[in-house]
């Protein structure tokens, strides 16, 4: 039988020769799928992210119909906060709500540290999955502090991030105090899915983009760089978009792969991370929504690029997109598993 261990994920996350780089999507347990969006109804998000035989379900689903090389645990960055005791709720085309945003050192109170009792359902859920998946790994994950603040901070999605960075330039003691419990809160709930049994985690810092490097330097990559030095005994992907000025701190920043998204080339993102570190990406999303033959091009151009860089793990820059066709993602696993010249 297939071992684990010897996946083309795990070999790719060790830097290790694979014949095809492996291949799995953000967000790829999600709303493309007919079947996601029938097993989702009657429950919020949430209340769907508590429940051990959904997370199951809806975390086989992508594995299944694409094929990909390995599946990412269905839960939701907010999900420990809310464990927690934050009141947040995941609105319908918004995204995570909170319904009393922090601002304060007052605020901090709220925010104690995630224990393992506190999130059951995650345990049961990943437990049962890695028997269920086999050799195919288990990815599991936290979103990073900066990206976690941004929400608590403003209350909801934002694209300009004031309140937060207000609070990042105006009261540095509170901020860093706020990012070191989100960092603690993270942590627990990566180690809640490595002692369950996941094989590798990723770290989502989607929101980094917004600083310049100087400011994520002193402000926020010593508390990533905690969150990664709390996991051991499992690959560590750090992603974020739009990080392209930050690829260099990033890849200090102790993880193993670093996830880029579509704006920079693989081979120069490869670059810019330095060497003992693997890439992960970076087809844009809406590439989806092109003519096949543009979008082959563009797959078979990223492979090409990745085979620069120590290790690559194929991936989207970012998240697939609702209205994306299952069946575009289907043949480009397909693709990327035909590349096999040697890497
Ligand atoms: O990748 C996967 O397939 C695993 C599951 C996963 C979800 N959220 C499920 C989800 C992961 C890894 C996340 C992480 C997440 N959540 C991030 C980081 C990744 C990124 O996209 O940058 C962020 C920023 C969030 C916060 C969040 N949750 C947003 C912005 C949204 C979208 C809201 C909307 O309706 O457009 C969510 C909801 C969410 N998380 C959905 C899924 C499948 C859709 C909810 C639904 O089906 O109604």
């Amino acid at each position: 039988m297939a071992d684990l261990r010897d996946s083309v994920f795990l070999r790719a996350c060790r830097r290790e020769a694979t014949p095809y780089p492996p291949v799995w999507f953000m967000r790829q347990a999600g709303r493309a799928l007919p079947e996601y969006r029938r097993v989702r109804q009657g429950n919020t998000m949430l209340e769907a992210c508590r429940q051990p035989e959904l997370i199951m379900e809806i975390t086989l689903q992508p594995v299944r119909r694409y094929g990909v090389d390995a599946a990412i645990l269905f839960s939701d960055i907010v999900v420990p906060l809310q464990a927690v005791g934050v009141d947040v709720e995941i609105t319908p085309g918004i995204g995570p709500v909170i319904a009393e945003p922090f601002r304060r050192a007052a605020d901090l109170d709220r925010l104690p540290a995630l224990s393992p009792s506190d999130v059951p359902y995650v345990s049961e859920a990943v437990r049962a999955l890695t028997v269920e998946l086999g050799p195919v790994p288990l990815i599991g994950f936290a979103g990073a502090p900066f990206t976690l603040a941004s929400y608590l901070i403003e209350g909801g999605p934002s694209r300009t991030h004031e309140h937060t960075k207000a609070l990042m330039y105006g009261d540095p003691a509170t901020w860093h105090a706020l990012l070191g419990r989100l960092a603690v809160i993270a942590a627990g709930y990566l180690q809640v899915q490595i002692d369950a049994g996941v094989s590798a985690v990723q770290v989502f810092d989607s929101w980094a983009g917004a600083l310049s490097a100087a400011d994520y330097l002193q402000s926020v990559e010593p508390h990533s760089a905690a969150l990664l030095a709390s996991v051991s005994g499992v690959p560590k992907i750090h992603f974020g978009v739009g990080t392209g000025e930050l690829l260099t701190l990033m890849g200090q920043a102790g993880a193993d792969v670093v996830g880029v998204d579509w704006r920079v080339p693989l081979d120069e993102a490869a670059r810019r991370v330095g060497p003992g570190r693997a890439v992960q990406g970076n087809l844009d999303p809406a590439l989806c929504f092109a003519p096949w033959p543009v979008l082959a091009d563009r797959v078979r151009d990223t492979v090409r690029r990745g085979r620069g860089a120590e290790g690559h793990i194929f991936n989207l820059g970012h998240g697939v997109l609702p209205e994306t066709d299952p069946d575009v993602l289907r043949r480009i696993v397909e693709l990327v598993h035909s590349e096999t010249a040697p890497h």
